[in-house]
């Protein structure tokens, strides 16, 4: 592979706090980026930069870490876009409309799935995502989670168990039975391919006791727990999730005090998730709140056909700057380093010897310009691994 420089970079951010500008996101100016075997080899003023095989020249504009989406459901069929139109003329969302997703993905081929999950990983990649956490959900049959898992598995090491997304049409009455199957049986066939286990926990879905063991049992699996909380309403799912040890819960959108303070005496990261407050036409989480309160925030784009259909996450960095009261260089820690602490890793999210080398050239002089210039497409250039993705 050999080695490759980046230089000419306007800014780089490398989140590594304290360096640089002493700042969060450790602004550096002048800088060069060396990359070898995948992984960033050194970091340092382009003056001292190590000769290198390969050269990527910046022209001037910002570098990044590869932003990192650490929510996403990508497995599904159809799409509800006349449900969306709907909103927009007046219905509000209930996540009733799962089900129509649940029909359309059990009856569609591996094939059409696949298809489905390679072209929004595409979509997402050109707009900057380098790693990408996937979850089932939209199969609820131990054979339609399990293949959904094993097809976001060829994508992406991030996958997610969410049979627990709402109790299927055929077990209506019945959700004890339901969590019995997802328990057992779901569990079982699903792990193999899972790292995560989640629950839309949630008044119409899943209550607290039916969460706690689904997220019990699926601990006991090896699965990391995360969870869908507070999104439509005051619940007790991100305090639940604090109490099992969740890497995150995700939407945050109705908290109470009590859920601020659980969250900020944690280490449970809050992952908001503007798409689905500007889908659904919703109240946006409050992320100022979070942050005063010294709560770890990430912002991730909940992509999925019915909530919020974006794979954009430098849309979701400029509704959150200006809806959300997040600053630019909160909204990017948060898009980058935010959903690495979220999924756990320590290897993405950062530009500092020994990380991934997955970095996103921005076509403008710096991160403040993904909020400023909404809409526009600003990403030049995305590696992955080290290696020039195909745009
Ligand atoms: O995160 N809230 C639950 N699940 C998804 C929406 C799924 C859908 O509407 O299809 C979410 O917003
Ligand atoms: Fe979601």
């Amino acid at each position: 592979m050999g080695s490759l420089l980046v230089d000419d970079i306007g800014e780089l951010v490398t989140n590594v706090a304290g360096t640089g500008d002493g700042g969060p996101l450790g602004l550096r100016r002048d800088a060069a980026v060396l990359i070898e075997d995948g992984r960033v080899a050194w970091v340092g003023p382009a003056r001292y930069a190590p000769a290198a095989d390969r050269r990527i020249d910046a022209q001037g504009g910002a570098v990044l870490p590869g932003f990192v989406d650490s929510h996403a459901h990508l497995v599904f069929a159809g799409d509800r876009a006349a449900e969306f139109a709907a909103r927009m003329a007046g219905e509000p969302y209930t996540g009733g409309g799962i089900r129509t997703t649940v029909g359309a993905t059990r009856a569609a081929s591996d094939g059409q799935l696949r298809a489905t999950v390679r072209r929004l990983v595409g979509e997402a990649m050109r707009q900057g995502t380098t790693t990408i956490e996937t979850k089932s959900g939209y199969g609820l049959t131990v054979a339609d989670e399990a293949r959904s898992l094993r097809i976001a598995a060829e994508v992406t090491g991030e996958t997610t168990f969410l049979g627990a997304h709402v109790v299927p049409a055929e077990y209506a009455g019945r959700p004890d039975d339901y969590v019995g199957l997802v328990c057992g049986p779901m569990l079982a066939a699903a792990a193999p391919y899972a790292r995560w286990v989640d629950v839309f926990c949630e008044r119409g879905a899943f209550d607290a006791d039916h969460a706690r063991a689904i997220l019990t049992v699926g601990q006991a699996a090896g699965l990391g727990v995360r969870l869908h909380a507070n999104q439509l309403g005051p619940g007790p799912g991100v305090q639940l999730g604090v109490e099992l040890g969740a890497a995150s819960v995700d939407h945050c959108t109705h908290l109470s005090d009590a859920d601020v303070d659980a969250l900020a005496g944690s280490t449970t990261v809050a992952t908001l998730l503007p798409g689905a407050e500007f889908s659904t036409r919703s109240p946006y989480p409050d992320a100022r709140r979070l942050l005063d309160a010294g709560v770890t925030v990430a912002l991730a784009t909940d992509c999925n056909p019915g909530s919020s259909y974006t794979s954009s996450m430098p849309f979701c960095v400029a509704l959150a700057v200006r809806e959300m009261r997040m600053t630019p260089a909160e909204a990017v820690w948060a898009a980058t380093a935010g959903g690495a602490r979220a999924l756990r890793r320590d290897d993405v999210g950062v530009l500092r010897p020994g990380a991934r080398a997955d970095l996103v050239v921005l076509d403008a002089p710096s991160h403040l310009h993904l909020a400023y210039r909404p809409g526009v497409p600003l990403i030049s250039q995305v590696l992955h691994n080290g290696v020039p993705q195909c745009r």
